[in-house]
This record gives structure tokens, C-alpha cells and sequence, in this order.
């Protein structure tokens, strides 16, 4: 996984990461964003429709995954009950041989606030420049009344699921899928589970601070937890390069595979410390579209990763 070739991508990816330490301080050897996690591991069984949309080659063999459960940001030690914690991140890695896999990286509501990593920056920023009693009308509400997108991410519900088991997650950005023939067809990957479940808000109350991670340790003694791997299809027309822009719900879901997690990867925290998700595919079949934000998150990731792994280990 190389860093972007481009200079300017680079220096901004340098600069959130540097406004994410500025707003939840640094904390070595854990992740900048999504801190708090558990990584569990399975198998990827693809369905036997997966190949006509895509040659690539997760989509025709049975292989082994991880996945990263995560809370949103860039604390540790936030407890899992705490509503900050949503959105919850999902990272899935598909091993395809030693030295060579492919991830998918999600979290659990279907949009992002901004269009590209400048506008993102701008709204942290102008969050940091705005704390409760700023004189209005603050920075960030100088903001959000030019960029109705972040308002309708800022205002959608975010429940606290019952468990990282029964949370939905979306990849948000489209890909484009590539099948042997050559046909190209845009999607989004939805991560679904066996049935959703989510808390009141008096019932995340009375949870403990590990309650996710406790009851996820708990449930895969007991049984496999299942997810299917779902994409919607993009009709001709629809926007490919903004995740701030969702499409119609009638456009077509395809099942490509069900995903199987059956035990705690061990050495949990190394692992998590180790590992760095890309959310470019990289792979013959699957490409990023041409949505800015494959690159930054690239670069972002992969700057952060190699920091936390030059970090004393965690435990
Ligand atoms: C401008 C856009 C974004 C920025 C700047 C950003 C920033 C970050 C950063 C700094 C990290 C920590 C990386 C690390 O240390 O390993 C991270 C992780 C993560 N982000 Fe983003 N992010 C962006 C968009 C998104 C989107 C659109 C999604 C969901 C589709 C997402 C989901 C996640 C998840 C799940 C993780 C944790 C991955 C893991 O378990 O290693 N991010 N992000």
C-alpha cells in the first residue's frame, strides 16, 4: 500500500491527522480515528452470483477474513455506551495469499458529511473554533448553513446497537465492479447482519463501558456471527464521485457472499496495533471510483498506521 503520488494529497492527509490529534489528544499505538476496537476472525464465502458482477478473484473463492469492530473516534478509552461512539466502524480484511489482501472498510450509516477532504477539514476546524458559549453566530454554524449535506449527517440517528453483531454497516463510496467480460457496473457495499438490534437510550444507560466488546467475546463462544455481504447497484446517471450524495433505495441490492466470524483473532490488541486497512481495493475486477476521498483515506491510514506501529506495543 503506497502513499499518493500526489504531494497535495499527502499534506492534506497530514493535516486532518494532525486536527485529530489536536481534537482527542494522541494516544500511541492506537488508531487516530475509531481507537477502540476488536478484531475477530472467519471465512468469506461468496455467492455464486458474485463473479458475474466482478472478476475479482475474493468473488469466486471461499477465504479467510478479519474484521475490526470499532467505536468512532479517536479515543480508546471512550465506553462503548457513550452516544460519540456512533457511528461504529467495520473494516474487513479478505486474505488472498501471504502478502496480499484486500480490504473493505465501513461504518454504520449510510453518508459521510463532506464531499472531500478540504471541506472536511474546514467543518473539524470551524468545530474546534466554535466550543459551547462562543459568540454567535459561531464558526461552525457559519458552516453548516452553507453545507446542508453535513447538517443531514450531523441530524441522522445513530443508535447504539445491542451489539457490534447486530449493526449494519456501508462502505459509503461507490466502486466500480468488473466482470470477465469486461463489463463495468458501479456499487456500494452494505454489510448486513442476521437481524438488527438496537438500545433505548435508558437501556445504553445501565451498559458497562466494554458492553460491545464483552458481549461480542461472549455471543462467538457460543456461535459463528454472520453478516451478508451485500451491493447496491447504480442505475446509469447516478453520482459516483460524492459520498455526500446517497442514491434511490429501489435501486437493486446483490447478495455476494455471507460472512462468517467464529473466534477473537489472538494477540487481539498487537493485531489491531499491526494492522493497517486500505480502502482502495487495489485488485483486478474492483476499483475505486473517482470519489476524493479513496485517496485521502489512503494516505491518511497509512500514515497514521505507520505510526502507531513505530508506538511502544499496547496491550
Ligand atoms: C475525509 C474523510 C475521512 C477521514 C479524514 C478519515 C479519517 C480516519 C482516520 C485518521 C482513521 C484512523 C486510521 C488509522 O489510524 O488506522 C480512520 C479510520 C477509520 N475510518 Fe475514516 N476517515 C474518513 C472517511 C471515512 C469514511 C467515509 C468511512 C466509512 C465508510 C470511514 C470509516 C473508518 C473506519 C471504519 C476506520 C477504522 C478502520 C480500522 O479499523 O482500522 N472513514 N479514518
Amino acid at each position: 500500500m503506497p502513499l499518493p503520488d500526489d504531494d497535495k494529497v499527502v499534506a492534506l492527509a497530514n493535516e486532518l491527522l494532525a486536527t485529530f490529534d489536536q481534537i482527542f489528544g494522541l494516544h500511541p499505538g492506537y488508531r487516530a480515528a475509531h481507537a477502540k476496537g476488536i478484531m475477530l476472525k472467519g471465512t468469506f464465502k461468496p455467492s455464486p452470483q458474485a463473479a458475474n458482477l466482478s472478476r475479482a478473484e475474493h468473488f469466486s473463492r471461499e477465504l479467510p477474513v478479519f474484521v475490526r469492530f470499532s467505536n468512532s473516534t479517536g479515543l480508546p478509552q471512550l465506553p462503548d455506551n457513550d452516544p460519540a461512539a456512533n457511528p461504529r466502524g467495520f473494516a474487513l480484511r479478505f486474505f488472498l495469499a501471504e502478502h496480499r489482501h484486500t480490504d473493505i472498510v465501513g461504518h454504520s450509516i449510510d453518508s459521510f458529511p463532506n464531499s472531500n477532504g478540504a471541506e472536511f477539514l474546514e467543518f473539524l476546524k470551524a468545530s474546534i473554533e466554535s466550543p459551547a458559549g462562543s459568540k454567535t453566530p459561531t464558526a461552525l454554524e457559519q458552516f453548516l448553513a452553507v453545507h446542508p449535506a453535513t447538517v443531514s449527517f450531523i441530524e441522522a440517528p445513530k443508535p447504539t446497537p445491542a451489539s457490534f453483531a447486530t449493526e449494519k454497516y456501508f462502505a459509503v463510496l461507490a466502486f466500480k465492479f468488473i466482470n470477465a467480460q469486461g463489463i463495468e457496473q458501479y456499487g456500494r457495499f452494505r454489510i448486513l447482519p442476521e437481524s438488527e438490534e438496537y438500545l433505548s437510550q435508558e437501556e445504553v444507560a445501565q451498559k458497562d463501558k466494554d458492553f460491545l466488546v464483552d458481549e461480542m467475546l461472549e455471543r462467538i463462544k457460543n456461535k459463528p456471527v454472520r453478516f451478508k455481504l451485500v451491493v447496491q447497484l447504480a442505475k446509469d446517471g447516478d453520482i459516483t464521485d460524492d459520498a455526500t450524495v446517497r442514491w434511490p433505495e429501489d435501486r437493486p441490492l446483490v447478495e455476494l457472499g455471507a460472512i462468517e466470524l467464529t473466534e477473537p483473532v489472538e494477540d487481539n490488541a498487537a493485531k489491531q496495533q499491526q494492522i493497517i486497512f486500505d480502502p482502495i481495493p487495489r485488485i483486478d475486477g474492483l476499483e475505486a471510483s473517482n470519489d476524493p476521498l479513496f485517496e485521502l483515506r489512503a494516505a491518511i491510514y497509512l500514515l497514521s498506521g505507520r505510526r502507531r506501529r513505530a508506538a511502544a506495543p499496547v496491550s
